[in-house]
């Protein structure tokens, strides 16, 4: 130590590894690439875990009566209200599904997000910190073997179950993320510190929302599901507090359909989630402590300390309305419509937290057991989103049949709970364990199974030369071997080339598809005439890599693509359009693809979305890169246009794209005054030589991707190119191949 001082060289130690201002801080706008990289398995204690063996070595039916076991126990640093832990559980359990979003399949139950943030610092998710720390001895026991998210999802059908609902089923393999989510976009308001001391909901909702609700051009911001920022779905007293159930209907439609809800569904997971527990009220939220991201380090990571009375119980605080909705609130049974519809509901403040809520104008209407005060009766209570169910006329005449029917209302509930839970999980066969519901559902996108053998290697031979004796180039095979597989998102696991769906309605009219109809045509001739046991989806991913070869071949580097076969077509009554529909890409830079309306309405730059697009493939920087260079070489730009070909010899999987973005020999120069598209001229001639938009300057104008582009374009990069593209495109062709890799 120098002169007595610290190492640090002074006496102030002002700053340490990511302490503010950080690059984001810099430049706000910078493309975040590095975040490709986030949750990667260096973050992941178990990435060489077995989970599937772990989970199947589990005695299901003993890891379930011990979670019974425990909803009923209550334990004194958290006391179960009524005795059971079944309806805060559900809620966990909802709350961590209900982040699932149809537009980018982000959020869901799927990865346990809900332990980080900003997730387990919504205001919405007050005290399921309480929830998921009360499990962690049944997590403990089991160890690995549970992973946190199907633990959650489990538990909620656990407290379904022993409340007296069937519960449709429960599938296991919800793999577990290791760190916080610092990319998902999850609204514009900034707020501080998640409480809602710092809400001002009016705002709030503003960014977000065009107009008011009633207005006809009335809209939620895409890709977001919830009404403002920390809510997993609508504001419980309103569109912006007004206490309007109307107004509140309408945004629950809104909000339940980008969850891929439809009005059954909405209908019945809110009246029959509330057919359980109590919401809690009985503190000013301006006295409860911080969200459990900056709670003090005391609080071991649980968050809201509430310093009033005992802080929980009879205390306990967490949205701001107080009361329960039915008179048995620990019990499946109908008496949350029946009382909804019996009586008129008069709306009151409540008087320790001033929120709006609804009570029974009837004297004499039933009332409900204090959840901890024994003895004590209180009166039923509804939320304004409650009472939309009753004043919304398409919600109503939905209510009125579940009032008439319970077992319809039953199973509806029931299955919709069911979707809700695994939503996010993919196709079936990534369902793990003896309780997956034998049932197919159309969310599931489901496949038919493969029948016979699977073609052989001779048979391979055979088909890629009828492919090749088509006649079809090698930029049209590709282009459709690629667009097959662009739609897989690994954020839900759907899409992808299994099924073959780029041949069925919606796929088929995309116009970012319109290249692939005559060689769809093409295979399906190739297919009938082989004779052989093979699926269109097999083929058209043969025959991307036909063309692969045929381009490596003339590019000098010579290589086999792998290809596993196994693929199955999809029927269009297995393809529900308006599911599918949302797997339309807005910008797909592989392709060179901006949606023609995306300019107009789009707040964030075509290379944003691309970024988006190469995480939903699960690409790193390299693959994307590689990726990207190699589908231009191949001439796949969606309309067959020129712009970013940056080569004469298209077909030839060479580095001219990396050779380019990387030159000085060329120019760039925009063409439009937003710099949507340009023109590469030679420097020195001056004379025009290609066309590129945002999507191909990316490469050469963002440091992390020219870094990795200087990598191909270098003098040995060539072969080194071939290797990583033929691997990318490999990985994105069996992205969806759940039955042979499991994932
Ligand atoms: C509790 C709002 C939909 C299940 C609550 C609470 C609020 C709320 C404010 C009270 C939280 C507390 O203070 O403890 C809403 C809104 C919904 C909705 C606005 C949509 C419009 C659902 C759905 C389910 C569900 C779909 C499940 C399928 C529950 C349960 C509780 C609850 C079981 C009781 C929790 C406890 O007793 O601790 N809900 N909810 N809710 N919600 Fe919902």
């Amino acid at each position: 130590v120098l002169g007595g001082k610290c190492p640090f060289g002074g006496d102030t130690v002002g700053g340490a590894f990511t302490s503010k201002p950080t690059l984001s801080d810099w430049y706000p706008d910078r493309l975040r690439v590095e975040q490709l990289h986030s949750d990667g398995v260096v973050a992941d204690p178990l990435a060489d875990f077995d989970y599937e063996t772990a989970f199947s070595g589990i005695d299901l039916d003993e890891l379930k009566t011990d979670i019974k076991d425990f909803l009923t126990t209550s334990v004194d640093w958290w006391p179960s209200d009524y005795g059971n832990y079944g309806p805060q559980m559900i809620r966990m359990a909802w709350h961590a599904a209900g982040t699932y979003r149809i537009a980018d399949g982000r959020g869901g139950a799927g990865q346990a997000m809900q332990r980080f943030a900003p997730i387990s610092s919504w205001w919405d998710n007050g005290n399921t910190d309480k929830s998921r720390r009360l499990l962690w001895p049944i997590k403990k026991k089991y160890g690995n073997a549970i992973s946190w998210a199907d633990l959650m999802v489990l538990t909620g059908n656990c407290a379904l179950e022993i409340m007296g609902l069937p519960t449709t089923g429960f599938g296991g393999g919800r793999r577990d993320s290791w760190e916080a989510d610092d990319a998902t976009y999850w609204g514009p308001e900034w707020i501080e510190n998640s409480h809602p001391e710092s809400f001002d909901a009016m705002v709030m909702r503003s960014q977000r929302w065009n107009g008011q609700p009633g207005d006809s051009d009335y809209e939620l911001e895409q890709p977001l599901a919830a009404s403002h920022q920390a809510l997993i779905y609508v504001n419980p007293e309103g569109p912006n507090e007004n206490g309007n159930p109307r107004d509140s209907a309408i945004d629950i439609r809104i909000t339940f359909a980008r969850m891929a809800m439809n009005d059954e569904e909405t209908v019945a997971l809110i009246a029959g989630g509330h057919a359980f527990g109590k919401s809690h009220g009985k503190v000013a939220a301006g006295k409860i402590g911080p969200p459990p991201e900056i709670a003090p380090m005391e609080d071991q990571g649980l968050g809201w300390s509430n310093p009033e009375g005992k802080g929980f119980a009879e205390y306990t605080m967490t949205n701001g309305i107080e009361g329960a909705w039915t008179p048995n609130p620990t019990q499946w049974d109908n008496d949350y419509l029946t009382n909804l519809f019996r009586f008129e509901w008069e709306k009151h403040e409540n008087p320790h937290t001033g929120a709006t809520q609804w009570r029974p104008v009837d004297p004499d209407a039933p009332k409900t057991p204090d959840a901890h005060v024994e003895g004590q009766m209180n009166h039923l209570m509804m939320m304004t989103s409650d009472i939309a169910l009753k004043v919304d006329p398409v919600y109503r005449e939905i209510c009125l049949r579940f009032l008439d029917d319970f077992d319809y209302f039953t199973k509806a509930f029931s299955e919709a709970w069911y979707k809700l839970t695994h939503r996010d999980m993919g196709p079936k066969s990534r369902y793990l364990g003896p309780e997956v519901a034998e049932k197919d559902f159309l969310w599931q996108d489901p496949l038919p199974p493969h029948e016979g053998p699977v073609v052989g290697e001779s048979e391979i031979g055979t088909l890629k030369q009828a492919i090749l004796d088509t006649g079809l180039s090698v930029s049209d095979l590709a282009f459709t071997a690629f667009s097959s597989a662009a739609t897989y998102r690994d954020t839900d696991k759907r899409g992808g080339p299994n099924g073959a769906r780029l041949a069925l309605e919606p796929q088929k009219d995309w116009k970012v598809n319109v290249r692939t109809g005559e060689v769809v045509d093409r295979l399906t001739q190739v297919k009938a005439s082989s004779g052989l046991n093979v699926s269109l989806a097999d083929l058209i991913v043969l025959g991307g890599c036909v063309a692969v070869e045929q381009a490596a071949a003339s590019a000098g580097h010579p290589v086999t693509v792998p290809f596993t076969p196994g693929r199955v077509d999809a029927l269009q009554e297995q393809t529900d359009p308006e599911q599918h529909a949302w797997l339309e890409p807005v910008v797909d830079g592989f392709r060179n693809y901006v949606m023609p309306e995306f300019s107009s309405v789009s707040k964030v730059s075509p290379e944003q979305m691309f970024l988006d697009r190469a995480a939903l493939l699960n690409l790193s920087a390299p693959e994307w890169v590689a990726l990207t260079g190699g589908l231009r070489a191949l001439g796949c730009n969606h309309d067959g246009s020129t712009v970013g070909i940056f080569t004469d010899r298209v077909g030839t999987l060479s580095t001219d794209f990396f050779d380019v973005v990387t030159s000085m020999d060329y120019e760039w120069t925009k063409v439009d005054e937003a710099g949507t598209s340009f023109t590469v001229d030679d420097r020195a001639t001056g004379e025009s030589k290609f066309e590129a938009s945002r999507n191909d300057l990316l490469f050469g104008a963002n440091s992390q991707l020219r870094a990795i582009s200087e990598v191909y374009a270098g003098c040995d990069g060539g072969e080194l190119f071939v290797r990583d593209f033929v691997a990318v495109w490999d990985k994105v062709m069996m992205a969806d191949r759940y039955d042979v890799t499991k994932g």
